[in-house]
């Protein structure tokens, strides 16, 4: 089997978020490999419990059950070959080229108040010490209008005037994930990031991160194998960041 054979896809008109069908699903065994994908979401969740929101319609909202068998600290890169699988349908499907925000942010357009065009939010559970499943949400802002999104966010429609299908770029976003976990699980969970690293968003620039109110500042030099960024302080020293949120310049803490 290969491609789109070996997905098993549930569609639904309205749920209360992906993540919870698939987790349901997964808990009654769905098998690695599953797609669940609504034209609605009622209760969206975004990363570090934050809300999605996006109109009924107008997104690619999805959630990927994946079983994985590696050892969980390699499942640090997953977010990030996801996030260039998006961006790579994002670019077949619309023609203009998406960049990737560290962690798993996908911009779009010259609007730099305005370009987060899709996030990823990946969960996962362990038995044993081993990855038992982990759930990749994607949700893709495709026609929403400014109005109806959050700040900071953008939509395919917006940022590129493009027409886009919801379902052509699903189909394509699954056919890009299905090569880039393939790919994950040959490499044992440590695949080349080139394709992240070609779509570096303020990579060479001075940027915070803040992770449980601690805040980082310093340059973006770039990224590790295993995903965590690197930033240079003013003493040259570089620092690996495995988790956080970050924003271009300089932070004041509170
Ligand atoms: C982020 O905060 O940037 C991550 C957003 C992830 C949103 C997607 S939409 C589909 C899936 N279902 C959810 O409830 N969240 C993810």
């Amino acid at each position: 089997m290969s491609g789109a054979d070996r997905w098993v896809i549930h569609r639904y008109d309205s749920v209360t978020s992906t993540m919870e069908a698939a987790a349901q699903l997964a808990r009654f065994g769905a098998p690695d490999r599953t797609a669940v994908v609504s034209d609605e979401q009622t209760h969206g969740r975004g990363r570090s419990g934050r809300m999605w929101q996006a109109p009924p319609g107008s997104a690619v909202f999805c959630t990927i059950i994946v079983r994985p068998h590696i050892t969980p600290h390699r499942l640090s890169t997953l977010p990030l070959i996801t996030g260039v699988a998006v961006a790579e349908a994002i670019e077949q499907i619309s023609g203009h080229p998406a960049r990737l925000k560290w962690p798993n942010d996908v911009w779009i357009g010259t609007d730099p108040e305005r370009c987060k065009v899709a996030g990823i939010l990946v969960t996962s559970s362990l038995r044993d010490g081993v990855v038992e499943r982990a759930l990749v949400g994607i949700g893709i802002n495709v026609s929403g209008a400014s109005d109806d999104l959050p700040p900071r966010a953008t939509s395919l429609r917006v940022a590129t005037g493009v027409e886009i299908s919801a379902g052509a770029l699903f189909t394509s976003l699954l056919a890009r994930f299905d090569r880039a976990y393939q790919e994950f699980l040959d490499a044992e969970g440590t695949p080349f990031l080139n394709g992240w690293r070609s779509r570096a968003a303020l990579l060479g620039e001075n940027v915070s991160i803040e992770d449980a109110g601690r805040i980082w500042s310093g340059t973006f030099t770039g990224i590790d194998d295993d995903g965590a960024l690197l930033l240079r302080d003013s003493e040259s020293h570089v620092r690996r960041i495995i988790a956080g949120d970050l924003t271009r310049g300089p932070r004041i803490v509170p």
